[in-house]
């Protein structure tokens, strides 16, 4: 059972995302309504251990929901990921007076608050990842402003690859996880799609595909790439080798992490802040938000990691049908 709450505080980790400051502004602005005081923890575990901790008050978090990024700044500390390193951290929620702390990130952040929540600091975990691949949530904080983002971009791709009837290999986010690019690749009307979680790594099956839509007439081929296939530059040297036609790699990169958030975002990372204070009022630790069957729910953190989720039979056979 989780102890009387007094003072909570927030922190962002990992990759940042469009809308964690959205989540940021709630968490500090519910906690102030209930009476608590809030504090913000900057650049994720690694400002904790160097009691980088700030006072938040409600006009610190004025106009930030349209700002992509987080305002308290995000890392990676892998000194959190050791005993040692978790004891400090609490050593220092005492020392400041924080009981509880919203963790915003993906599922290493939760595995250090999971460590935090142990050692008797409440915990509880908000989906901050423009990937999506959290297993207990169908909806992760930054996701839809980051579809948005390269669908936009795509789109201008493509213009241009059908003025000059090339084929485009387009690379969008994703190390381990293709929902930005089955999103785009559905979006975007893209004639291939591969992704790390479907991909047989058979090029000529692409190359196959691409001589058989030019001689359908198509004045362009699309092939959205996920970056943890990679590689863009190359495959396309040796596809244009392979087809005889002009291809070129477009790699999105960091753009798609930034940017003002879409209303979706907004929407939905400043439910679960508030929903994350009050759930911790509850008296709740160790658990994460998430949103599933059109309803904001919590999971415990344990059973949450050790959930899975893979890229739905259903969508992926679509975006061949289509
Ligand atoms: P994400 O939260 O987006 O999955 P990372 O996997 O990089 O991103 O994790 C973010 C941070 O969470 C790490 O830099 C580290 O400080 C902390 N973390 C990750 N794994 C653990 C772990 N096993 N134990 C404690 N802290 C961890
Ligand atoms: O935020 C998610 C993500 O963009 C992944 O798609 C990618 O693998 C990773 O972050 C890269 O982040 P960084 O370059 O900051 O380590």
């Amino acid at each position: 059972m989780a102890k009387e709450l007094k003072t909570i505080g927030v922190l962002t980790s990992g990759g940042d995302a469009p809308g964690m400051n959205a989540a940021i502004r709630a968490v500090v602005r519910t906690g102030i309504a209930r009476g608590l005081k809030v504090k913000g923890i900057k650049k994720g575990y690694m400002g904790l251990l160097n009691e980088e901790i700030i006072d938040m008050e409600p006009r610190s978090v004025s106009e930030i929901l349209q700002k992509g990024g987080t305002i308290l700044g995000t890392a990676r500390c892998m000194e959190f990921k050791t005993r040692d390193g978790q004891m400090k951290g609490v050593e220092i929620c005492r020392k400041h007076g924080i009981d509880g702390i919203v963790v915003i990130g993906g599922d290493g952040s939760y595995r250090g608050a999971q460590a935090l929540s142990r050692l008797g600091v409440n915990t509880i975990g908000l989906p901050g990842t423009i990937d999506l691949d959290i297993a207990c949530t169908d909806y992760t904080i930054g996701f839809d402003t980051a579809v948005n983002t390269a669908m936009q971009a795509i789109d201008k791709v493509k213009d241009t690859s059908s003025s000059h009837e090339r084929c485009s290999i387009i690379e969008v986010m994703g190390r381990n996880a293709g929902y930005i690019a089955l999103w785009c690749g559905i979006a975007n009307g893209a004639e291939d799609i591969l992704l790390p979680e479907k991909y047989d790594f058979n090029e000529q099956n692409i190359i196959n595909n691409i001589i058989a839509n030019r001689k359908k007439g198509k004045t362009h081929h699309i092939i959205i790439n996920a970056e943890g296939i990679g590689h863009s530059t190359s495959m396309a040297r040796r596809i244009e080798a392979a087809t005889g036609i002009e291809t070129r790699a477009t790699i999105l990169g960091y753009m798609q992490r930034g940017g003002s958030p879409t209303c979706k975002d907004r929407y939905y990372a400043s439910i679960m802040g508030a929903y994350a204070v009050d759930i911790m009022m509850q008296g709740k630790t160790n658990r994460v938000v998430g949103y599933r069957d059109g309803k904001f729910v919590d999971y415990d953190i344990e059973e949450a990691l050790n959930m899975t989720k893979g890229i739905d039979s259903y969508q992926w056979e679509v975006a061949h049908l289509l």
